[in-house]
Parts: structure tokens; C-alpha cells; sequence
């Protein structure tokens, strides 16, 4: 490894590199522009705990778009049925599992409340709008004239611009990095004449899904606001929701004053008096302490987006006379200022980002290895670690108590999960397993930039406790003298029979790979291998080969025959694009993995899958040498993004749906880096590429 990052440094100092103007140009060339508002998505600006998603006046005036937080969560409050008023009360089911009873987090049919509590608390909130007044009822989107918008991805600066009533409005909306704070600037005589702002309080609803919009504003008996604090610049109002609770703190330049709220609303409005307005409204979970001058939120945006444009790997396209080069620059410009706005956050990401909530704005750790990676393989570590170790730190404990309580050693992680760590009861939840790995994998990314003592004793603990886990889960065979995987499991398929699931092929390779990375790590460090690591791992059963194909699992009927196994993630492309080859073990068969790939893509129920599947198949293409085929996955009409770059949902899930964006920036980085033994670029023959600071993927 230190030889590959000697080499990769000399490369990148006699590679010619892209210039912060090249950048510049090559960013700014795919800025959005809007004229109306969408249906579907917003433009936001945020720093990836917090965002502002606009609508087309730059604010929520008309379409009720989120500012979500990663920090603000709401409890319903808890069943009043008797045995199950507490968190507490919820046992969970036990299955057999290789001939003894396994406690499950699923629900539990003789606790029905308390497992649908689990579900769906707690929820995360959208804490606000914020939009204008025009000085009379009932203004719609129409009668704005001469809409534009212009989202600047340079500078993180939302400018919107329309007339109303024959007068102009210029909007300015921006986010600070370093608070959830949102600044806004406006200008237009009318600011003396009826237009003001308005800032509403929703309240959460109980649906797992809530696009495009999050929360409800007429259940407004459900909660409470009131006006705290005001005084000549500043208004702070106070949100109470249950056990919730939060603060929006409005400051201002120049006259104004804050009123409200109107009867039977949770709405307050800021009226000014001069033409040209300088506001900011900050959101915190405590009263905020007395705010002194107004933070210049436009110029810290700038600074941050600058800096973070100029650092970072780079793939400029612009020399590719292509329209699919063309397609895919643009893919992959603003799917990093997405992930930046939404997903670099203090917790794992959403599937939805800041944007609305999926699954209760619960996030998946299985998911976490396309959320976050790209932060790595793109040059951004600051972004990865204000989740990265530090999020398996704190489910630690609840991970070592869900493997004591189910008969195994070391470290569960969950799936779905909240800030607390707990498990979202389900089947699926309870049952999948190739999250287990993903430590080792962003522990081996770190280590490649950064192959030092740092590195690895802060991954250490966590690295053990997993290994631990996932030596002990496999189940020694005393017939076949392997270790199996399952039953029962859900692979990374999720439309298996879990009781029948034996040895899917991408969890078999990844608990290879798995245990293969723990063991180095202890190497590296001098220190000695638990046996059970290797003993495991040298005996895991081998990758099940059906008609010279690598099979979902080991003796699943009618691969390739019956449509039903030809469905969901095409996973066993995993294990030769996501995933390198074997370091330990047999290695993969070049013949299976072509004819495996070429029945997924004769075969694949593709109109099914979810975005990061295209992505995943274009990384196996790469490994395969087919470069057209790559690009040809990753520009799939059913792999879209819409006019702002938001990855389209598909027919699963709603709109956006990040991990795609996220998989795309793992694929386009192979095309740059190349992979270990195929090092530098992989684009089509004739483009003409320039890229800068990509490591080999592994
Ligand atoms: C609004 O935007 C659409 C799509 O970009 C464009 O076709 C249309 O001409 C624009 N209309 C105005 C009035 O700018
Ligand atoms: C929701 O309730 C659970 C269980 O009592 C608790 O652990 C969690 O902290 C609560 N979250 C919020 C946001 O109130
Ligand atoms: C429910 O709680 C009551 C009183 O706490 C107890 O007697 C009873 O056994 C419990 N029932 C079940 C099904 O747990
Ligand atoms: C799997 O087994 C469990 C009990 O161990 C049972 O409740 C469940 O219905 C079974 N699922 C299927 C799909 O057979
Ligand atoms: C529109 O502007 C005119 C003056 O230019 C004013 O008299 C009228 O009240 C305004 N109407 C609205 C709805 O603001
Ligand atoms: C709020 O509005 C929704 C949608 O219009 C409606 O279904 C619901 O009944 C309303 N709730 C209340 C409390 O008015
Ligand atoms: C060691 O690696 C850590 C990341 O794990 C990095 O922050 C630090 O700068 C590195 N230290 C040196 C001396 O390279
Ligand atoms: C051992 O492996 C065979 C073949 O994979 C399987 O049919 C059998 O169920 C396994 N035995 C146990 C106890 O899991
Ligand atoms: C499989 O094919 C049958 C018959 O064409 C169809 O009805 C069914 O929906 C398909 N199932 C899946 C999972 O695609
Ligand atoms: C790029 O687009 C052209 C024209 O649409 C197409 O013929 C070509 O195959 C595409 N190239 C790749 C690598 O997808």
C-alpha cells in the first residue's frame, strides 16, 4: 500500500491536473436554472446537517418544500396499551436458527402497537417554512411574472428573481456552513408596500414516506409556538412538539419587526421598511445565546463552496464532444454538490437527504457504504468523518447487546436506525446482513490515504467487534465442513425466502473480503489474529455456480427460468466491481463473472431496480474491460436524474433517492482512478479526459 500511495503522489505531481478555473467553468457550466417550481424537488442550498430546499421565489411561498436537520427528531407519543407503553415492553419475535430460538427485532403480532411505535418513531422533522406575503390573500405562482432561478454551484447561492404587481423582486438564499442558519437577501421596492415574509411550523405526520413535502400544517392544536424574545433586530420563536423542542431565531438589518401568530395558524410574519433586506433565520435545539451583528451567511457560503470545488478529486468532460459525456459531467458535478447539501452529515445519510423523508427520515446502515464512500474516493475526508468512526462508536453498545442477546460475539450492526442506534423493528431489518461488513471497507479507504498509526487505531475497536460478529455468525456445516451464511438471512436482494437463503454469493465475498481486511489490520499493527478470523474465513462455503453463473444463493430454484430470481439488486455483480477481487481463498472464475454479467444483462428485470444497481453493474463492466457497457449502465433511461440533478426514485422509491447520485460518484471515480493492478483512467475510446487526485479503487 505504500508503494501504490509513493507512486499515486508521483503521479499526481507530473499529472497536469484541472486548474480552480477550469473548475470553475466546468462547475458553473451545469448551474441550474429554473423558471417555475417544480413538482417534485426543490433547489436547496445547506451544509449537510441542515437545508433549505426553494422554491422557485427562492423561498417555500408557494410549494411547502423542507428545512430538515439532522438534529431535530420527533416522538409520537407512546401506545397506551397495556404491556406495551414502554420501548422497554417490546420483546421482538425468535425464528430457529440452526436448531436453537434467535430473538429477532420484528414485529411482534402480540404487540402491535408498541412494534408500530418502534417503526415509526422517532421521525424526523421538517422544523419550518419560510416564504413571502404579498400584502393580499390568495397570490399564486401565476401571477409572479418573469420567474428565473439560478442555483450557483460554485458558491452554494440561490439568486431568484420575479414582478409582482409591475414591481421587481430580487431573492438571494444561501446557508452557512457552520450553523443551521439560512440567509436570505431581498430587494424590491415592494418591501415598503405589502411584501413581507411568513414562518410556519409544521407538524409531523405518521407516513413512512412523505414526498415531496414533509409534514402537516393545519393540525396546529398538536403544538405549540410562541414568540420568545424580540427586540429591534432579532425575534427567536419557540417550537414545541412533544417532547421536542427548537428554536428559530430570525435577526435582521434595518427596520422591521416580527408579529404573530395569525389565529388558529402557527404562522408569523417579518414586515420591513426599507427596499432592500439583509435576514437571517438560525435553527437550534436550545435557546441561542443573544445574537450580536448579523452573520454574512453569503460570504461564508462562497468561502466554503469555493474551497471545497477547489479541493477534492476533479473529472472535467469538457473536452468530450459527446452529448452522453456531456449527460454525465453533469451527473457528476452536481451529484457531489447534492451529497455535500445533504448527506454530509453528522449521521449516516438518508436515502432522501435533507430533501423530505423516506422511511421515516430513518437512516440504513447497508446503504451507508454508497451514501458516504464517495466522500472518500472523491478527496473529501472532512465530509466522512463527521459520521465516520464516530457513528459506530455510539451504536457500539446497542450492536454488542443485539449480538450477546441473539448468541453471538461481538458487534450487530443494525439496519434501519435512528440517532439512538436502536433497530427499526422488521423482517428485513432483523435479517439482512451485508452492512456487517462495510467498517472494514471504509477502514481500507482511509488506510490507502492515509496509511498510518492514526488510521489504525482509531478503526481498531470497531474492526474486532465486527470481525467478532461475523466469525461467529457463519454456522460450521458438520456435513459439508464449511461455514454457512444463513439460514435465515435476507441477502442484499431483499425478495428471498429468509428461511431457504443459504450462502448468497455477494455476502460470501464480502465476508471474505470482511475478514480478510480485520486480519491485515491486526498484522499491520503487530499484533496477533484471533484464529477464529481465519479459521472462518478459510473455510466459508464457496461461491454457489449455477449454469456457469454465480447464483443469489446456494440451491435457489430456477435461476435464470423463473423471473422471480432475476429481480431486485443484481448483487453477484458486487463481487467484481464494488467489491476486489479475493485476497484469501479461491479466486474468482473470469468465465462465470462474463457469463454472469452477460445473463443480468440479457435477463435482469432492470425497469424493477434501484438506481445504484446501474452503478453497481457499470463498476463490474469496468473490472470486465467493457468501458462502452459502463457508460451504457450509468446512462440507462431508467437511471435518471431530473433537471436539478436530483436522482429520480424509479418505480420503488420516491424521488430523489441518493444513493444513486452516490454510486454514480463510486463508478465515475473508477473510470478516473482506475483499480488496483488497472491503475489511471477507463473512459471510452477518444475521450479525451482530464482528471485529478483519484486513488485506485481497491
Ligand atoms: C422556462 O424554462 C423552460 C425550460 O428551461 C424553457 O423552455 C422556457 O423557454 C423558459 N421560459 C421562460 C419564459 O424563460
Ligand atoms: C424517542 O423515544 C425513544 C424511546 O424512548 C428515545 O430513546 C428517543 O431519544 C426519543 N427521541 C426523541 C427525539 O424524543
Ligand atoms: C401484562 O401486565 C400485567 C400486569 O403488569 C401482567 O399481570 C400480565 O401478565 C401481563 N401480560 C402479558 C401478556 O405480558
Ligand atoms: C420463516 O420462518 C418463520 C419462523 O421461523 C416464519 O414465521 C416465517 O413465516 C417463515 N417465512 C417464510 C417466507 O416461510
Ligand atoms: C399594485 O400596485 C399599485 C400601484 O402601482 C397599487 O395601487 C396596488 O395596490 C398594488 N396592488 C397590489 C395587489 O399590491
Ligand atoms: C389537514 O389537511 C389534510 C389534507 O388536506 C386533511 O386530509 C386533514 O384531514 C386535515 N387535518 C385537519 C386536522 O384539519
Ligand atoms: C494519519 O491519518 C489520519 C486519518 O486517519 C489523518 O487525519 C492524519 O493527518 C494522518 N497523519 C499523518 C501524520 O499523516
Ligand atoms: C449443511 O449444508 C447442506 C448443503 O448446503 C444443507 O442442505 C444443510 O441444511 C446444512 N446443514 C445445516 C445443519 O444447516
Ligand atoms: C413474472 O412473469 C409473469 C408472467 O409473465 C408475470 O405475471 C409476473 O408479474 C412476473 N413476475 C415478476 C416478479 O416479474
Ligand atoms: C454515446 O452516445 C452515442 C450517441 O448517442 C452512442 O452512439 C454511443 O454508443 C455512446 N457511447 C457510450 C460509450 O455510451
Amino acid at each position: 500500500m505504500r508503494v501504490l500511495g509513493l507512486l499515486f503522489l508521483l503521479c499526481s505531481l507530473t499529472e497536469a491536473g484541472v486548474s480552480v478555473s477550469q473548475r470553475r467553468k466546468v462547475v458553473q457550466s451545469v448551474n441550474i436554472r429554473r423558471n417555475a417550481s417544480s413538482d417534485s424537488t426543490p433547489l436547496q442550498v445547506g451544509n449537510g446537517n441542515f437545508a433549505f430546499g426553494a422554491d422557485v421565489t427562492g423561498l417555500q411561498t408557494f410549494k411547502p418544500y423542507g428545512i430538515l436537520s439532522s438534529w431535530c427528531w420527533h416522538n409520537f407519543s407512546l401506545p397506551t396499551t397495556i404491556n406495551q407503553t414502554s420501548v422497554d415492553d417490546y420483546t421482538g419475535v425468535q425464528w430457529w436458527t440452526h436448531g436453537r430460538l434467535v430473538t429477532y427485532a420484528q414485529p411482534n403480532p402480540a404487540q402491535d402497537d408498541i412494534s408500530t411505535w418502534l417503526i415509526k418513531n422517532p421521525k424526523r422533522v421538517n422544523i419550518g417554512n419560510v416564504g413571502f406575503t404579498f400584502g393580499r390573500d390568495n397570490v399564486i405562482e401565476a401571477d409572479l411574472k418573469q420567474k428565473t432561478q439560478l442555483l450557483d454551484l460554485w458558491s452554494g447561492k440561490l439568486s431568484s428573481s420575479f414582478v409582482f404587481n409591475g414591481s421587481a423582486v430580487e431573492v438571494e438564499t444561501s446557508v452557512d456552513p457552520d450553523s443551521d442558519t439560512v440567509g436570505i437577501s431581498v430587494e424590491s421596492s415592494l418591501l415598503k408596500s405589502g411584501l413581507g415574509l411568513f414562518f410556519d411550523f409544521p407538524f409531523p405526520d405518521n407516513n413512512k414516506f412523505n414526498a415531496p413535502f414533509v409534514g402537516v400544517f393545519n393540525a396546529t392544536s398538536e403544538h405549540s409556538t410562541s414568540l420568545e424574545r424580540i427586540s429591534a433586530h432579532s425575534a427567536t420563536i419557540k417550537h414545541s412538539l412533544g417532547q421536542t423542542t427548537y428554536f428559530t431565531t430570525i435577526t435582521w438589518e434595518g427596520g422591521g419587526t416580527v408579529s404573530g401568530p395569525a389565529a388558529g395558524t402557527h404562522r408569523y410574519f417579518f414586515t420591513g421598511s426599507s427596499s432592500r433586506l439583509q435576514l437571517n433565520v438560525a435553527f437550534s435545539p436550545s435557546p441561542p445565546p443573544k445574537v450580536r451583528g448579523l452573520l454574512k451567511v453569503a460570504r461564508a457560503s462562497r468561502e466554503w463552496w469555493e474551497s471545497f470545488w477547489a479541493a477534492g478529486a476533479f473529472i472535467d468532460l469538457s473536452a468530450v464532444k459527446a452529448e452522453n459525456a456531456t449527460e454525465l459531467q453533469r451527473r457528476i458535478i452536481v451529484s457531489q454538490y447534492l451529497l455535500a447539501v445533504n448527506s454530509a452529515s453528522n449521521n449516516p445519510p438518508q436515502e432522501s437527504g435533507l430533501v423530505n423523508n423516506g422511511w421515516y427520515g430513518k437512516f440504513h446502515l447497508e446503504m451507508n457504504i454508497w451514501n458516504s464512500l464517495p466522500f472518500a474516493r472523491w478527496g473529501h475526508f472532512p465530509l466522512l468523518w463527521r459520521s465516520l468512526p464516530d457513528m459506530y462508536s455510539r451504536f457500539l453498545q446497542s450492536s454488542l447487546d443485539r449480538a450477546r442477546f441473539q448468541g453471538y460475539e461481538g458487534a450487530r450492526w443494525s439496519k434501519m436506525t435512528d440517532p439512538t442506534g436502536r433497530s427499526a423493528p422488521g423482517e428485513i431489518n432483523s435479517l439482512l446482513i451485508w452492512q456487517q461488513p462495510h467498517p472494514m471497507y471504509f477502514a481500507e479507504i482511509e488506510y490507502r490515504s492515509f496509511p498510518n498509526a492514526t488510521t489504525l487505531s482509531r478503526w481498531d475497536k470497531i474492526l474486532t467487534v465486527t470481525a467478532d460478529f461475523m466469525a461467529s455468525f457463519a454456522f460450521f456445516n458438520t456435513t459439508t465442513g464449511v461455514y454457512d451464511l444463513g439460514p435465515p438471512i435476507y441477502p442484499v436482494s431483499e425478495n428471498t425466502n429468509p428461511n431457504v437463503t443459504l450462502n448468497p454469493t455477494f455476502e460470501l465475498a464480502y465476508w471474505r473480503f470482511g475478514l480478510d481486511v480485520a486480519t491485515r489490520w491486526k498484522t499491520r499493527q503487530g499484533l496477533s489474529v484471533p484464529t477464529t478470523w481465519t479459521t472462518v474465513r478459510d473455510k466459508l462455503a464457496p461461491l454457489p455456480v449455477v449454469d456457469g453463473t454465480y447464483a443469489v444463493y446456494e440451491g435457489i430454484r430456477g435461476m435464470w427460468t423463473d423471473n422471480a430470481t432475476t429481480n431486485d439488486h443484481p448483487a453477484m455483480a458486487g463481487i467484481y466491481g464494488l467489491l476486489p477481487p479475493p485476497a484469501s481463498g479461491p479466486p474468482l472464475d473470469e468465465a462465470v463473472l462474463r457469463k454472469t454479467a452477460g445473463k443480468i444483462k440479457e435477463l435482469w428485470a432492470l425497469e424493477e431496480s434501484y438506481g445504484w444497481d446501474f452503478s453497481m453493474l457499470a463498476m463490474n463492466s469496468l473490472r470486465l474491460g467493457d468501458v462502452e457497457q459502463a457508460v451504457e449502465y450509468l446512462l440507462h433511461p431508467i437511471f435518471q436524474f431530473d433537471d436539478a440533478g436530483y436522482p429520480v426514485g424509479g418505480s420503488r422509491v420516491p424521488t430523489p433517492y441518493f444513493p444513486n447520485a452516490a454510486s454514480l460518484l463510486l463508478a465515475t471515480a473508477m473510470m478516473a482512478g482506475g483499480w488496483d493492478g488497472a491503475e489511471g483512467k477507463h473512459f471510452p475510446k477518444g475521450w479525451d479526459v482530464e482528471v485529478e487526485g483519484f486513488l485506485p479503487a481497491m
